[in-house]
């Protein structure tokens, strides 16, 4: 298997097409031993993944501390590894974004950070965006981040937080978008498209849901972060399951795993998409990886096109 690489927006630095998502790494998953994350990572590294999409709350900073801790250890030097964190909504006035971000620096061990995201737009609190888009530039202007990005935000206020910024430009969008959930497909993917934005594609394996490894009694049951998502409630996994069928026939057909075939769907979709799943095993890092370096012919990427779309997601299951 040869990675497949692609450009981090208009950036010209060169990210893997598949990243790793390092939420597991938190106890709303259940990576909390190091010694595991660490094997996470190495793997990754060693099958050519330089993208590590991590967040402040992610374990409320465990995640940040694991792969500080283990880029030391494995001793990768700083340029062959892209680091993408996240501020909170809640931490975005003027002072804190500075303060949140002196405490990533220091959890991740790094003097800078390559991509920061903020998380989702500030909701509970009234920041205004000019303001905690011109800290995240001064951040710029000093070199303590490279590059800004957005995660959860509608297209209106991504062009609101664009027209702050003088002196740099938003490079990545992240939105959750996977096989059965493509809402993002409506408006954030274009306008990503459009201006040469890199869309990081967040549970791009439905947390799990495509993958048929549950049956529909173990995925009411499953007690982790899982256990509220709508996706997993029985009116939205019953007819889940049956695209995992067809992901597992096309796995069958191709000689791959129905991850491979969910995540190579995705990047065919447009190639300005990045998945980042998520691993709780180094097996799950190889699994993931090898969803690049070959392509769903048209015709088997329109039969899961068509099977996707006529499916009824709610997200009002109680
Ligand atoms: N910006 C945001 O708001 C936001 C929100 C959510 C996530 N994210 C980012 O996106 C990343 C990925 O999303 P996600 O964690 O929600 O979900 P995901 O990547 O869709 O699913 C990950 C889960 O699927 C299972 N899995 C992964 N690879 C597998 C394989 N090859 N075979 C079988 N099972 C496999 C594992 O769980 P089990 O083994 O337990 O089944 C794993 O924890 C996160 O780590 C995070 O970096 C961002």
């Amino acid at each position: 298997m040869k990675m497949e690489y692609t450009t981090l927006g208009t950036t010209g630095v060169k990210i893997s097409r598949i990243g790793l998502g390092a939420w597991q790494f938190s106890q709303a998953w259940g990576v909390t031993e190091y010694s595991t994350a660490r094997e996470i990572i190495s793997r990754a590294l060693e099958l050519g993944v330089n993208l590590i999409d991590t967040a402040m709350v992610y374990g409320r900073g465990l995640s940040e501390e694991f792969i500080g801790k283990a880029l030391r250890e494995l001793d990768v030097k700083r340029d062959d590894v892209v680091i993408a964190t996240k501020i909170p909504g809640e931490f975005l006035a003027y002072d804190d974004v500075f303060k949140a971000v002196d405490k990533s620096l220091k959890r991740l061990q790094v003097d800078y950070i390559d991509l920061m995201q903020v998380h989702w737009p500030p909701c509970w609190h009234n920041h205004p965006t000019c303001e905690y888009m011109r800290a995240l530039e001064r951040l710029v202007v000093i070199g303590k981040i490279n590059y800004i990005g957005l995660s959860d935000f509608p297209v209106e206020l991504v062009d609101a937080a664009r027209a702050c910024l003088s002196r740099s430009d938003v490079e990545v969008l992240q939105v959750r978008y996977n096989i059965v959930e493509r809402q993002a497909e409506k408006e954030l993917i274009p306008y990503a498209e459009e201006n040469g934005m890199t869309l990081l594609a967040w549970s791009p394996l439905a947390k799990g849901a495509i993958l048929g490894k549950y049956s529909l009694e173990e995925a009411e049951q499953l007690e982790d972060v899982r256990r509220d998502d709508p996706l997993f409630k029985k009116e939205n996994y019953q007819q889940i399951l049956r695209v995992a069928e067809i992901l597992k026939e096309l796995g069958e057909k191709y000689d791959k795993t129905p991850a491979q075939v969910a995540l190579n769907w995705l990047i065919g979709y447009s190639d300005i998409i990045v998945p980042i799943p998520g691993a709780k095993n180094p097996q799950q890092v190889e699994d993931n990886v090898k969803a690049v370096g070959w392509r769903l012919s048209y015709d088997d990427w329109r039969r899961l096109d068509e099977a996707t779309k006529s499916l009824r997601i709610t997200y009002v299951t109680w």
